[in-house]
C-alpha cells in the first residue's frame, strides 16, 4: 500500500514536470526478458517494469493505448496487454504448457488473433469492453494435422484478412471469420515472422532456405504485394549477412527487426519502399538482454494515409482519441495490478503476488472456471456449498463427473473413465478441492 501511495505521488509529480522535457513521442519499442524500452527516433527514452517474464510477439494497439505481448512466464503462456495510460497490467488468456506464437491486433474488431503451434490453430479473443471471452480464447481455424504447423499472424484491417505463415512453406489467409480460406504463397522455405502493411498493401516476411540444394544456408527479408504472383526479395545474404528474425515490425516509414550476433542483439531499419538489396541501418545495439518483441507506434492515421478503399480503418481515425504521449517518468507497477483475474491479490514475503479466489475459480492467478470441462457427456455444472463443482447430468448418464453410462451401473466403470486420467483443470495449486 505504501509503494502504491509513494507511487501515485511520484506519477503526480512526473504529470507536473511535464513542461520540463520529460515526455517523449515514442516511435518503437521492444521487450526483453522483464521490461518495455522506448526509443525516440533512435535514441532509448525510457523503459517500464513488467510483472510478466519473456515477453514475446509485442504489438501496439493504438485503440487501447496498451502493449499487447506473450507472457511466457515458465511456459504458462498467456497474451496480456500494459495500459500505458492507466499504467495497470492485464492478462487476457491462458494457455497451460502451450506455445502461443504469433500475436496481431485488428482495431476493427477489437479483436486479437493468435496462433497456438501445440494445437496447429489459429485463435482470437475481443477486447471489446464487457465481451466475455472465455480463458482459452476462441478457435477460428484449426490446422489439419497433415499440414505444416502455423507460425506468425497478421492482419489485414482494411481487406478483412488474417494472414499466417507455417513452419515450413506456405503464407494463407481467411477472412477475420475463418471463412476462404486460401494459399496465397508457397515456396520450400522455412518462415518466421510476417507483418502487414495497409498503408502499401504489402506483406513483408523473413524466411530462411536452411539445407538449399543449391548453396548455403540463406535467410530472406522479402515484400510480397497482395493480389499479385511471387515475391520481391529486399534481402538476403547480400552483406555478408544470414538474416533471419522472428522479431519485425513496420511503421509509416521503415520496417525494423532485430538480428542477433554471439555478442549481442541489435535493432535494424529499413525503409518499407526500398528498393532490392539497399543495405539497412543498424540502430541500436543492446548487449545485456535478448530483444524479444518490437514493436512500432504506426499510428491509424497514417496507416490510411493515401489509401482509398479503406473505409473500416479510416472510419476509425476521427474516434480515436489522442492519448497523451508516453512519459519518461514511470512508476513502479505494483505487482498485484490486474495480477488475478477473479481474485484477490496480495503481495507475499518475497514481493511476489499471490491471489485468492472468488468461488468457483482456481489457478495461479484464479483465471480458472473450475467448471470448465468438468461434467461430461453434456452435464450441466454448478457450484455447491463448498463451492466445489458438482453435475446434473444429461440423459443416459451419471457418476461425480456424468462419465458413466447409466446401463453400466452393474459393472465397473469403463477403463477410459479413469477420473484420475482425466483433466481436471480446476485441480490447481492454490485450490481448496482435495
Ligand atoms: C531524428 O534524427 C534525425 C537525424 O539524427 C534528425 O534529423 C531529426 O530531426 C530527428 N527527429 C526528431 C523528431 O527528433
Ligand atoms: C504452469 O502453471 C501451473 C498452475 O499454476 C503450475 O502448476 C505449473 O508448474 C506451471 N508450469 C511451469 C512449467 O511452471
Ligand atoms: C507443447 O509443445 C511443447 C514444445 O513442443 C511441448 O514441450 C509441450 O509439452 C506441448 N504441450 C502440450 C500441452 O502438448
Ligand atoms: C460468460 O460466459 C460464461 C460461460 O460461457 C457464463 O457462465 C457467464 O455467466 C458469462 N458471464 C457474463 C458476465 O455474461
Ligand atoms: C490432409 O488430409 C485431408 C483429409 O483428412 C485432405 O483433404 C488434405 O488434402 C490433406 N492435406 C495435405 C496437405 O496433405
Ligand atoms: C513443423 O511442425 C511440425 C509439427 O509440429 C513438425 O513435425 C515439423 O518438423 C516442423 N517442421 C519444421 C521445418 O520445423
Ligand atoms: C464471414 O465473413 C465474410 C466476409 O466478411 C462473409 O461474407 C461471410 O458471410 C461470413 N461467414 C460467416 C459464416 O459468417
Ligand atoms: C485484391 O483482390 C480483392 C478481390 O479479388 C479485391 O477486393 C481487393 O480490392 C484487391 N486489393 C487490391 C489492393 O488490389
Ligand atoms: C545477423 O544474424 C545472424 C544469425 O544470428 C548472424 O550470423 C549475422 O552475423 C548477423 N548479421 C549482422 C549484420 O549482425
Ligand atoms: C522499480 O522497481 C525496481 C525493482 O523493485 C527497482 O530496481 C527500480 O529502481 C524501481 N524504479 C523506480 C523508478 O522506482
Ligand atoms: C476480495 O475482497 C473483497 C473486498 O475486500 C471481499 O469482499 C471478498 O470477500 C474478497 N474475496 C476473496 C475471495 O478473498
Ligand atoms: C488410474 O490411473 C492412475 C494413473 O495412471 C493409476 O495409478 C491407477 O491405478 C488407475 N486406476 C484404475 C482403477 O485403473
Amino acid at each position: 500500500m505504501l509503494k502504491f501511495t509513494m507511487c501515485v505521488a511520484r506519477c503526480v509529480l512526473a504529470m507536473m514536470a511535464l513542461h520540463v522535457g520529460a515526455v517523449y513521442s515514442w516511435d518503437i519499442a521492444i521487450s526483453v526478458k522483464d521490461q518495455l524500452i522506448f526509443y525516440t527516433n533512435g535514441t532509448r527514452t525510457g523503459s517500464i517494469n513488467l510483472i510478466s517474464r519473456n515477453p514475446t510477439s509485442l504489438v501496439y494497439d493504438e485503440v487501447h493505448n496498451m502493449m499487447l505481448y506473450v507472457d511466457k512466464q515458465n511456459n504458462n503462456d498467456s497474451v496480456c496487454g500494459y495500459d500505458l495510460s492507466s499504467k495497470h497490467n492485464k492478462c487476457f488468456i491462458k494457455r497451460y504448457g502451450h506455445n502461443i506464437h504469433g500475436l496481431a491486433f485488428d482495431p476493427v474488431t477489437e479483436r486479437i488473433f493468435f496462433t497456438d503451434t501445440n494445437e496447429s490453430s489459429i485463435n482470437w479473443f475481443s477486447l471489446k469492453p464487457g465481451y466475455n471471452n472465455s480463458d482459452y480464447g476462441n478457435l477460428l481455424i484449426k490446422i489439419d494435422s497433415n499440414e505444416t504447423t502455423p507460425t506468425d499472424i497478421a492482419v489485414d484491417s482494411c481487406g478483412g484478412y488474417v494472414y499466417w505463415t507455417h513452419n515450413i512453406s506456405n503464407i494463407d489467409r481467411a477472412r477475420l471469420n475463418g471463412s476462404e480460406r486460401r494459399l496465397i504463397f508457397a515456396n520450400s522455405f522455412k518462415q518466421f515472422s510476417i507483418v502487414m502493411d495497409p498503408q502499401t498493401q504489402n506483406l513483408y516476411y523473413f524466411d530462411i532456405c536452411g539445407s538449399c540444394s543449391d548453396g548455403p544456408a540463406r535467410g530472406y527479408l522479402n515484400k510480397k504485394i497482395i493480389n499479385t504472383t511471387g515475391e520481391i526479395v529486399l534481402l538476403s545474404n547480400f552483406f555478408g549477412s544470414e538474416w533471419r528474425s522472428r522479431v519485425l515490425t513496420v511503421s509509416k516509414d521503415y520496417l525494423y527487426w532485430k538480428n542477433s550476433t554471439g555478442s549481442y542483439d541489435a535493432i535494424w531499419r529499413l525503409s518499407k519502399n526500398a528498393a532490392p538489396y539497399v543495405e539497412p541501418t543498424e540502430i541500436n545495439k543492446i548487449y545485456d538482454d535478448k530483444i524479444l518483441g518490437i514493436t512500432a507506434k504506426y499510428k491509424i492515421k497514417d496507416q490510411v494515409q493515401g489509401v482509398e478503399d479503406c473505409d473500416s480503418l479510416s472510419s476509425l481515425v476521427p474516434t480515436l482519441d489522442e492519448f497523451p504521449d508516453y512519459t519518461s517518468e514511470q512508476c513502479n507497477v505494483s505487482a498485484c495490478d490486474y495480477y488475478c483475474v477473479y481474485g484477490n491479490c496480495s503481495i507475499n514475503d518475497e514481493g511476489l503476488p499471490k491471489c485468492s479466489c472468488n468461488a468457483g475459480y482456481s489457478g495461479q492467478r484464479c483465471e480458472v472456471n473450475v467448471c470448465h470441462n468438468y461434467c461430461l457427456n453434456d452435464g450441466v455444472c454448478s457450484l455447491n456449498e463448498e463451492d466445489e463443482p458438482v453435475c446434473q447430468c444429461a440423459g443416459n448418464h451419471e457418476g461425480p463427473r456424468c462419465e458413466a453410462d447409466i446401463s453400466d451401473t452393474t459393472t465397473n466403470a469403463p477403463a477410459n473413465t479413469n477420473l484420475t486420467n482425466m483433466l481436471l483443470p480446476w485441480r490447481k495449486s492454490g485450490s481448496k478441492i482435495v
